[in-house]
């Protein structure tokens, strides 16, 4: 087998064989298959598809690429859950604490920013001192003792993702049906969760712009973890606007925060309760989310889901002051109000260009390798449906230097829509879908 037969076959829409494509993730694993060749196979991919059998292999292929963690001794079953990116997306920092502070056990492995979306990796890491990689042990022995740990991919645990994301995050080959399933069921796999719940995100800001494609994919991703032995839920939540209001590393880690004292925006605040009643209902413990809302509520209103925040950045190496005021985490030096300069209705607030104007700022990166800054970012006052008067706030702009901020405020002003009218209706719910 040659790595060129593969990028080749692919091109021409064939099918890869079991072998082939295990040949491939090991080249993948072992740098024997170059970056170019790589690249070129993805873009492959992105063009023609992967039939279910070929993205059952290359997912179990990448979560065995590295070791497998076996969480089955600790003491409660452990649960996880993945979103596949949105814009202002921080609901992993609010429903992973809050499952914990409920009983769960929360082991989670999560991703660095890709595309125009945030990672959860990225956002925690602004957090001064806080370090997310660790030893496959250490991951176990957190989840035991503190019942919640969030970390990276270390070398050990589906390297081959870990590869094939940094090149797919460069090379314009995130949006594929095939490489998200497969790049987030190897990890969930790999790191031994017995429960999984997929927060797939429909609409521009995210992957799947329709729900169609946002089904397909879940469905997808429950077959692959179902086959694998895992209990497994999947709602589908809206992307046509950021989540929350906040969109950059520590902006969204202080509002995660503000979301776990009570006070988050409400969009970010149902979202998590509904994904943090799946873990629920993956661990058995609930029926359906609604069931343990009132838990969830009593977790976040006496501060238990705030203070084991706390406790897994202390963890980690992280300042915890930072959680319990978060005024202390980076602050960008030029903050920038956007006023609203003609009065209306919000029609629509394109995500997709949001989450580009944070990347530009520097909350993402644009090359293999930069560092993101932890500071930068912004804040969205105005949502889809709100009336907006002259001179009231829209936006704020947290950057780097003016020139940064001239840039960002045009942009941001181009993706906002208000409009003389009120819209028609009601803005669509923030969970479109459960399928459990
Ligand atoms: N999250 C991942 O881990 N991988 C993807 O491809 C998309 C979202």
């Amino acid at each position: 087998m040659n790595a060129l037969d593969i990028v080749v076959a692919k091109r021409d829409g064939r099918a890869h064989s079991e072998a082939e494509i295990r040949w491939l993730v090991d080249g993948v694993t072992d740098g024997s298959i170059p970056d170019y060749q790589l690249t070129a196979w993805l873009m492959a991919v992105v063009w023609r598809g992967m039939t279910e059998r070929e993205i059952a292999s290359l997912t179990e292929a990448m979560a065995r690429s590295g070791e497998t963690v076996d969480l089955s001794r600790l003491r409660e079953p452990a649960v996880d859950k993945h979103s596949t990116g949105g814009v202002g997306d921080k609901t992993s920092l609010v429903v992973a604490p809050l499952a914990a502070a409920t009983g769960l056990t929360v082991a989670k492995m999560s991703g660095r920013g890709l595309g125009y979306t945030g990672g959860t990796l990225d956002k925690l890491e602004s957090v001064p001192g806080l370090s997310v990689d660790m030893s496959v042990r250490r991951f176990m022995e957190q989840a035991e003792q503190i019942g919640l740990v969030i970390a990276g991919q270390t070398a050990e645990l589906a390297p081959a993702d870990k590869r094939l994301y940094g090149l797919r995050n460069l090379s314009g080959t995130v949006p594929s049906q095939a490489l998200i399933a497969a790049s987030i069921m190897s990890k969930k796999l790999a790191a031994g969760a017995e429960g999984i719940v997929l927060d797939v995100k429909v609409g521009c800001g995210g992957f799947m712009s329709e729900l169609d494609q946002a089904r397909s994919l879940a469905a997808t991703m429950l077959a692959i973890g179902r086959r694998a032995g895992r209990r497994m839920a999947a709602c589908l939540s809206g992307m046509d606007q950021p989540l929350g209001q906040a969109v950059g590393n520590a902006l969204e880690v202080a509002e995660a925060c503000r979301t776990l004292r009570g006070e988050g925006p409400n969009d970010l605040h149902a979202l998590s309760l509904t994904v943090a009643g799946l873990m629920h209902v993956v661990a058995g413990r609930a029926g359906r989310p609604a069931e343990v809302e009132a838990e969830l509520m009593g977790a976040i209103q006496s501060g238990r889901a705030l203070e084991l925040l706390g406790d897994m950045v202390a963890a980690q190496g992280g300042d915890r002051g930072c959680i319990e005021d978060p005024d202390r985490l980076p602050r960008a030096p030029i903050r920038r109000v956007l006023e609203v300069e003609v009065a209306g209705w919000v029609a629509s607030v394109d995500a997709r260009a949001i989450g580009e104007t944070a990347c530009e700022l520097g909350a993402g990166r644009r090359a293999k390798g930069d560092a993101v800054d932890p500071a930068v970012g912004l804040r969205l006052r105005a949502k889809i449906g709100d009336r907006v008067d002259r001179g009231a706030e829209l936006a704020e702009i947290h950057a780097r230097t003016e020139a940064a901020a001239d840039r960002a405020e045009a942009r941001l002003r181009a993706a906002y829509a208000i409009v003389s009218e009120p819209p028609v209706g009601r803005p669509d719910p923030i969970v479109i879908e459960i399928l459990t």
